[in-house]
């Protein structure tokens, strides 16, 4: 409500946003990336000594007291507030908006999972699949039901495409190299013939893969928000980065129950999950 009340977006501003487990992580390294591509390489990036969520504020989280405390010169934030509860200045504003969403099946696995490593690293009980599942399945999810938090963003994203890119997960893990040459034309990035030629698309791409990321040092021992109550290991943030791993979790009759509220929850509205 803070962040909601005072945050003043800049026409500059490009804001990703994301329920969890959709691939924000991914999301913010591919977009640092790009937008710090001629001050670092993929030799010199930030990327390579701090997680992506060091490098991209949460409005709610990092910047919810305060905007003030934006460094000047990075343009980039992260949210996983439904489009409904955005800070007015974010809708009003030029600014852009990146979504990402994410299977529901292969999201809720990762998000079982998360909470699994988060409870463990802090000794808490863990919560049972079947009853994770049950929560998720009634819209019992941190930060709303799933299909409402993407359905908010699919609408305002039909009204508004110059506003708001929504991408997919299993799109972008498809075609990685396409999908970020849109995102730097969106964002007004766009990379030149002469970077195309040079390798640079790739590079980022590389860069940002769940191999390379996941095997870095900081990502393996770091820990983000160290010092303070929401300490999280950085390893956590990584688990397998794959699509349909949803199989290995969830009986054929949770998968149906799961496809058959997607398909309900999205009729009409031209949105396959
Ligand atoms: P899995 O748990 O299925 O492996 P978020 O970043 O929104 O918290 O989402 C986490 C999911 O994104 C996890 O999925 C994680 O492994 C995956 N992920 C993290 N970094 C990634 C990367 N560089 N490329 C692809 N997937 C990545």
């Amino acid at each position: 409500m803070s962040a909601q009340q005072n945050f003043q977006s800049q026409p500059s501003d490009i804001v990703i946003c994301s329920a969890p487990k959709t691939g924000t992580t991914w999301l913010k390294s591919l977009t640092f990336a790009i937008v710090t591509r001629t001050t670092f390489d993929d030799s010199t990036s930030p990327l390579l000594a701090n997680l992506s969520h060091d490098c991209v504020p949460f409005l709610e989280v990092d910047l919810a007291q305060s905007s003030t405390n934006r460094d000047p010169k990075n343009p980039l934030l992260a949210t996983h507030v439904p489009y409904s509860s955005l800070p007015r200045s974010i809708i009003d504003s030029s600014c852009k908006i990146v979504y990402i969403c994410r299977n529901p099946k292969d999201s809720f696995v990762s998000f079982y999972h998360f909470i699994a490593r988060l409870s463990a690293s802090k000794d808490m009980k863990p919560v049972a699949l079947e009853e994770a599942f049950e929560l998720y399945c009634q819209g019992v999810s941190n930060y709303g039901p799933y299909w409402d938090h993407v359905l908010g963003f699919w609408k305002a994203s039909l009204d508004r495409p110059d506003k708001i890119l929504f991408l997919k997960y299993e799109e972008m893990i498809e075609d990685t190299i396409l999908y970020v040459k849109k995102l730097a034309d969106f964002i007004g990035y766009p990379f030149s013939s002469e970077e195309i030629k040079k390798g640079s698309i790739d590079k980022i791409v590389s860069m940002c893969s769940f191999e390379n990321l996941s095997n870095l040092e900081v990502n393996k021992s770091g820990k983000h928000r160290e010092g303070t109550p929401g300490v999280i290991e950085n390893k956590i943030y990584f688990r397998k980065g794959k699509v349909g791993d949803w199989e290995n979790y969830l009986t054929p009759e949770m998968a149906t129950q799961l496809d058959s509220i997607t398909l309900q929850k999205l009729n009409g509205s031209d949105l396959t999950l």
